[in-house]
């Protein structure tokens, strides 16, 4: 480690704000809060501060804010951009959230749960259902990533065509400000026009401007009726045709709506014990379909089986299983979110998480693919995702037999000829992993003049010391 200059004096105050239980110093319990999940980041870190309420959260803060000590607040550690490790100085201390998971309230009349950030999201989802409601955020890492953590990154998922990203499923928060003042949001309200929106600005800043303890979030009714497909489709313009042929029948029925290459199906196959090609042959195209209502009479296998086989009759659907049960349409879906551990398993990959208009994505994967391959002979793309949002996850995978480091070392260039692409689309560089420490170098290009200089403004009148999260989201 380095040399320390967080003061001994520091960590006894810290100890006798948090207690025993509240302080990790030993190295052994700190390491796994110092790498990211996705092993591009190695930091350092004196200590871990696990505080167990908003109180305690306080109190941290303001002896970081006395002391001018940085600050990196951390909840399930998921960052796909290294947003929640601290860097290799030495010089931050981690701010875990995970003792603070309590439920406070579910509120059943104006469909609200109030938790704290710390509650993992899976929890969050079970704790709704039990009380016969839906919690409807959904992502890979939901056994793992925060409330707070999901808040924070203004996470997207499989839902977001349906439910929105996680902002929109935020009502009211509960924040401690880098000044270490307590801000009371939880308002349950649906209609609150009361000046800025502080809300709003936290969610999405990914701990730079304070940290979320606690939040009202929106819940629904829960589904009654669901139908899970997945399709052979013939080309990226039939997965888009099939989507909008879904949407135009039932705008609300479509819950999630998943792209999914060739590539990508075969290394699932490949990799995964258990996930099986549900068809008789494979294809290079494919798509998942998931539908839900609240009614239990919406018909929607039914549904399904009309509009799949109205796209069979166009050309754009070549063969489909409709899941005939629950365990079935687990399956199916295991296919999709095995996507990122296959990848990983074949070899050394390169995310780009990014989105272009709707309409664009087609235009998009195949100029993608083919500036991709002209780069670096025989590398693989692997495009899927949520392509009912206009976000596809444009990786890239090794050439088989290449060094991988030789592959990682061109991870810029790689993710250089993506956003050429994405952004003469009119796209983003980042869809819904964020900014972190990965794409700090990308926001002066994407978003520099009066929109980067507004942000750092409000940092600057927020964060005066610049103690939340330093070096992440803004360069
Ligand atoms: C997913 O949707 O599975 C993740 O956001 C994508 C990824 O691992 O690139
Ligand atoms: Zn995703």
């Amino acid at each position: 480690m380095p040399d320390t200059p967080v003061s001994p004096t520091l960590l006894d105050r810290l100890s006798a704000i948090l207690g025993p239980r509240g302080l990790l110093t030993d190295p052994a319990d700190i390491a796994p809060h110092l790498t990211d999940w996705r092993g591009l980041y190695q930091g350092a870190s004196p200590a871990v501060a696990r505080p167990a309420s908003t109180e305690e959260v306080a109190a941290v803060v303001r002896l970081c804010a006395e002391t001018r000590t940085p600050l990196v607040p951390q909840g399930g550690n998921t960052s796909m951009v290294g947003g929640a490790v601290p860097d290799e100085s030495g010089r931050h201390l981690v701010l875990a959230l995970t003792r603070m998971n309590r439920i406070r309230e579910i509120d059943t009349a104006d469909m609200t749960m109030t938790v704290e950030a710390g509650l993992v999201l899976k929890a969050a989802q079970d704790a709704a259902a039990e009380a016969g409601c839906l919690f409807p955020l959904s992502l890979g890492a939901e056994g793992t990533a925060t409330i707070g953590g999901v808040l924070s990154t203004n996470a997207g998922g499989n839902t977001t065509v349906r439910y929105g990203n996680a902002r929109e499923l935020m009502l009211g928060l509960e924040a401690v400000l880098p000044d270490g003042s307590v801000w009371n949001g939880l308002r349950r309200l649906r209609k609150d026009n009361t000046g800025y929106a502080l809300r709003h600005l936290l969610v999405g800043a990914e701990g730079t401007l304070g940290v979320v303890t606690a939040a009202v979030l929106r819940l629904f009714p829960r589904p009654r009726d669901a139908a899970v497909a997945f399709c052979a489709v013939a080309d990226e313009d039939a997965a888009l045709a099939l989507f909008r042929r879904f949407r135009d029948r039932d705008d609300s029925a479509v819950r999630a709506f998943e792209y999914m290459s060739g590539t990508g199906v075969d290394l699932a196959v490949k990799h995964i014990e258990g996930v099986a090609l549900p068809l008789e042959s494979r294809a290079d195209h494919y798509v998942l379909v998931d539908l839900a209502s609240s009614r239990p009479d919406a018909g929607l296998r039914d549904m399904a089986e009309a509009v799949l086989a109205e796209a069979m009759e166009a050309g754009e659907v070549a063969d489909a299983a409709i899941a005939a049960n629950e365990a079935q349409a687990q399956k199916i879906w295991r296919i999709r979110e095995e996507h990122p551990e296959a990848q990983k398993r074949e070899g050394a990959s390169v995310k780009n998480d990014v989105s272009v208009p709707v309409s664009k994505v087609p235009e998009m994967i195949r100029r993608c693919s083919a500036a991709l391959a002209a780069l670096i002979p025989g590398s693989r793309p692997v495009p899927f995702g949520h392509i009912g949002d206009g976000n596809i996850h444009m990786n890239l995978e090794q050439p088989e037999g290449m060094d991988p480091a030789a592959f990682l070392a061109r991870s810029h260039d790689i993710m250089d000829c993506v956003n050429a692409v994405v952004r003469d689309l009119g796209g983003s560089f980042s869809a819904e992993h964020g900014i972190g420490r990965l794409k700090t170098d990308m926001m002066e290009a994407w978003r520099g003049g009066p929109e980067l200089a507004a942000m750092q403004a409000i940092k600057r009148a927020l964060d005066p010391h610049g103690i939340m999260n330093p070096g992440k989201v803004l360069p």
